[in-house]
C-alpha cells in the first residue's frame, strides 16, 4: 500500500524527527575514527536537502552498532555529525543525548532549515524494547515523523515504530523519506512484475538465512543462481562429498525441498559445478575475538564435484563463472544478494567479481534491471569498483532479506497511508 511521503509533506517551520540509519562502519586509526563507508548517509542526503528547501527543522536520530544500553563511547554518532557538514554543505549541531532538556532547548533554538544529529538511541536500552514511556521523550520533540532508515525498518524499536505510532494517534503525519520510497520501489514494486527473464543470484554461507527468500523467489524467478558456502549444503543433499566446506549438514531436507520445487515450477535451479578449493590449516593463533586463526593453504582449481575430504570450497570456478555470466548475459531483470565465495581474500573472489562484471554488462549493455541488496554483496560490489553501475543497490542487509521474504516491516507498516 503507498504510503506518505516527504513530498506530500508541508513542513514549513516545523519540528521534523527523521529516522536515518547511520550505522555506519567506523575503524579506529592514528586515534582518530574514521567512517569506512558512508554510503548509508550520503544516500539520505535527497531527503534532508528536500526537507532544509521546504524549511523544515530537522532532528535526525540513528542507531549504531550494539551498545546495549551503555554509553559506550566507540559507538557514539560524533563521527557522523563530523562527516555530515561535508555532504550536506552546511552546519549540523549535534547533542550528545537523543532525549532529555538538552535537547528540547537545542531544539527551541532551531530556526528553518536548521539540521540537528542526536546521540544513539541505543545508549538507552528503552529504544530496542520499544518502550512507549521512552517513544513519548523521543517524540516531544517533534511536529512531523519522517523514517528513512530502511536498514533499521524490520526492527519495531521505539525510533522506528513505537513513534510513528504515537505521532499517528496525535494526527500527526508519518511519512517515508526518498530513500525509503527507493527501497521499497525497487526492492517491492519492480519484484511485482518483472521484465523476464528474471534471474536471481544468490550466495552467502547459510541455506538457513536464505531459505525463505529462495522459496519466495521460486514462484517469481526464471533462474536462481546459487554460490557462496550455502552451495554445498546443497551439493551434500545430493550425496556429494563436500569435504572440509562449510555446509549445513542438517537443512538436507529444506535443500531438496527447494530443488524440488524449482523442477515443479521449471526455474532453472542452478548450484556450482566446480569450485575453487584450498586446505584450511590451525595456525594455533588466536585472533583480536579468541577465535583460532585458520590459514587457507594450497588454493587450486577442482573441478568434480566431490571435494577432497582435506580440503573446502571457497569460490566457484571457471566452469560455473562462464555459466552463471551466460544466463545472466541474457536476463532483464537481476536481483543478486549474497557473494559467491570468501571473497574478502583475494584468491577466492573471481567468482564473486566475474559475476558483479555480469551484472554490470547486463544492466548496461542488454538495459536489464539490476537491484542488488544485502550487505555483504554491496560490499563486494564496491570491492569491485561496480557500486554506482547496477540500477539499484540497497543500504539494507537483514531488512532487504526480510522485506524480499514478503515480511512486513514493522518500520514501514507504522507510517501514514496515503
Ligand atoms: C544493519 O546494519 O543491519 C541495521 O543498521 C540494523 O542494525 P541491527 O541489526 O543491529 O538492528
Ligand atoms: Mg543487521
Amino acid at each position: 500500500m503507498a504510503k506518505l511521503t516527504v513530498n506530500n509533506l508541508d513542513v514549513r517551520g516545523k519540528r521534523v524527527f527523521v529516522r536515518v540509519d547511520y550505522n555506519v562502519p567506523l575503524e579506529e586509526t592514528n586515534g582518530q575514527t574514521v567512517i569506512t563507508d558512508a554510503t548509508r548517509i550520503r544516500e539520505t542526503i535527497p531527503t534532508l536537502d528536500l526537507l532544509i528547501s521546504k524549511g523544515a527543522k530537522i532532528i535526525l536520530a540513528s542507531h549504531l552498532g550494539r551498545p546495549k544500553g551503555q554509553r559506550e563511547p566507540s559507538m557514539s554518532l560524533r563521527p557522523v555529525a563530523a562527516k555530515l557538514p561535508d555532504l550536506l554543505c552546511r552546519p549540523v549541531a549535534f547533542v550528545d543525548d537523543c532525549i532529555g532538556e538538552k535537547v528540547q532547548k537545542t531544539v527551541g533554538a532551531m530556526k528553518p532549515g536548521d539540521v540537528l544529529l542526536l546521540e544513539n538511541l541505543r545508549f538507552y536500552k528503552e529504544e530496542e524494547a520499544n518502550d512507549p514511556g521512552f517513544a513519548e521523550k523521543l517524540a516531544e520533540a517533534a511536529d512531523v515523523y519522517v523514517n528513512d532508515a530502511f536498514g533499521a525498518a524490520h526492527r519495531a524499536h521505539a525510533s522506528t515504530e513505537g513513534v510513528p505510532r504515537l505521532m499517528t494517534r496525535r494526527g500527526a503525519p508519518c511519512a517515508a523519506g526518498l530513500l525509503m520510497e527507493r527501497e521499497l520501489k525497487f526492492l517491492g514494486e519492480e519484484l511485482e512484475k518483472p521484465a523476464r527473464p528474471f534471474v536471481v543470484i544468490l550466495g552467502g554461507a547459510k541455506v538457513s538465512d536464505k531459505i525463505k527468500v529462495i522459496d519466495r523467489l521460486l514462484e517469481k524467478a526464471d533462474a536462481i543462481l546459487i554460490g557462496g558456502a550455502m552451495a554445498y549444503t546443497f551439493r551434500l543433499a545430493q550425496g556429494f562429498k563436500v569435504g572440509k566446506s562449510l555446509a549445513e549438514a542438517d537443512k538436507g531436507e529444506v535443500a531438496k525441498a527447494a530443488v524440488e520445487k524449482a523442477q515443479a515450477r521449471a526455474v532453472h535451479f542452478l548450484i556450482p559445478v566446480d569450485d575453487v578449493i584450498a586446505t584450511p590449516v590451525d595456525t594455533g593463533k588466536l585472533n583480536k575475538k579468541g577465535k583460532p586463526i585458520i590459514e587457507m593453504q594450497n588454493p587450486r582449481l577442482h573441478s568434480q564435484s566431490n571435494i577432497p575430504d582435506e580440503a573446502c570450497g571457497l569460490d566457484i570456478g571457471p566452469q560455473t563463472m562462464e555459466k552463471y555470466s551466460d544466463v545472466i548475459g541474457r536476463a532483464k531483470t537481476i536481483l543478486g544478494n549474497g557473494p559467491m565465495g570468501m571473497f574478502e581474500d583475494a584468491r577466492f573472489a573471481e567468482g564473486t567479481n566475474a559475476v558483479a562484471k555480469a551484472v554490470v554488462e547486463a544492466t548496461q549493455k542488454g538495459g536489464a534491471k539490476s537491484i542488488i541488496g544485502g550487505g555483504d554483496s554491496v560490499k563486494a560490489l564496491h570491492n569491485a569498483g561496480l557500486g554506482d553501475k547496477v540500477t539499484f543497490v540497497s543500504t539494507g542487509g537483514g531488512a532487504s532479506l526480510e522485506f524480499l521474504e514478503g515480511a512486513v516491516l514493522p518500520g514501514v507498516a507504522a507510517l501514514t497511508e496515503q
